[in-house]
């Protein structure tokens, strides 16, 4: 077997929350991320079949039986991820009761994934239901997007059109948008239902007052959606108490969409 701390999967983990971390999305033990691997790539580094301990998921994953993630730990800060991935991180394979996860390798300290499980599974379900290739769920506190939120009405609609007008390329980014809760109690299985309501329409999702949840094929997918957002919301920050002088119209936003060749959420614009 080879060594899983020099698997690119652990590696990705690593670097992405030092980037997140020092991008100030996640203080402390804000934010968590899990990925869905492939077995073969995984069977390469343990046995897939092992087991060091079981740990309740206290909801039905039973679309996931078999699925394999690498999942951050909670209460683990970002900060501690690169120097200590086997405290901090975990790769859990679903068990066949659907109910279970079968930890095949870290938590060293006798942890468990982050309490917000339940959202992340719930979302590569409703993900994979309309895109197969998903693999990333990523969610993060990040500091501007959460800011506008206190100033912004919390409608999907005019959230994702303020978003849209902050900087020429967020249409051709997000063109399905970003889709909007209000404030919930986080880590439990209604946020997480809720979440992966969402998701089947949006890969980006606010939660009203915390923070932003992101879905994608690979890691720089998905980092790329949140750090799109965040970009903007920064915009909107600098220059939301300011006179606005200009914007980007409506009609160029479509002809962006339409020269860049993204489906779009057209009702989101006001033609
Ligand atoms: P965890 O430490 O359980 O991952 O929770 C962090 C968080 O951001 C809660 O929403
Ligand atoms: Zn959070």
């Amino acid at each position: 077997m080879k060594n899983i701390l020099n698997a690119p999967f652990v590696t990705e983990m690593r670097n992405t929350c030092a980037n997140m971390y020092r991008l100030g999305w996640d203080e402390r033990n804000g934010g968590n991320i899990s990925y869905m691997l492939e077995e073969n790539e995984v069977a390469e580094y343990l046995d897939i079949n092992s087991s060091i301990r079981e740990i309740p998921l206290g909801f039905d994953a039973t679309a996931l039986i078999g699925k394999i993630f690498i999942v951050t730990g909670t209460g683990k800060y970002f900060k501690n991820v690169h120097d200590d991935p086997e405290t901090n991180l975990g790769i859990i394979r679903i068990a066949e009761d659907g109910k279970t996860a079968r930890l095949l390798w870290g938590y060293r300290d006798g942890g468990r994934f982050t309490s917000e499980l339940p959202a992340h599974l719930m979302s590569h379900i409703a993900r994979l239901s309309v895109d197969p290739e998903n693999r990333v769920v990523m969610h993060s506190h990040p500091t501007h997007t959460l800011a506008m939120n206190y100033v912004h009405e919390l409608d999907e609609k005019k959230f994702t059109h303020t978003l849209w007008e902050m900087c020429t390329e967020c249409i051709v980014v997000f063109p399905d948008g970003v889709g909007v809760l209000p404030w919930m109690l986080c880590g439990t299985n209604e946020i997480g239902e809720a979440t992966a309501e969402k998701m089947k329409e949006f890969r980006l999702v606010l939660w009203g007052m915390h923070g932003i949840y992101g879905a994608g094929k690979t890691m720089d997918e998905t980092f790329g959606l949140i750090e799109t957002v965040e970009k903007a919301a920064q915009i909107y920050m600098l220059t939301a108490h300011l006179p606005r002088v200009n914007t980007i119209k409506d009609e160029e936003m479509v002809r962006l969409a339409e020269f860049f060749g993204v489906k779009y959420r057209r009702d989101f614009l006001n033609l």
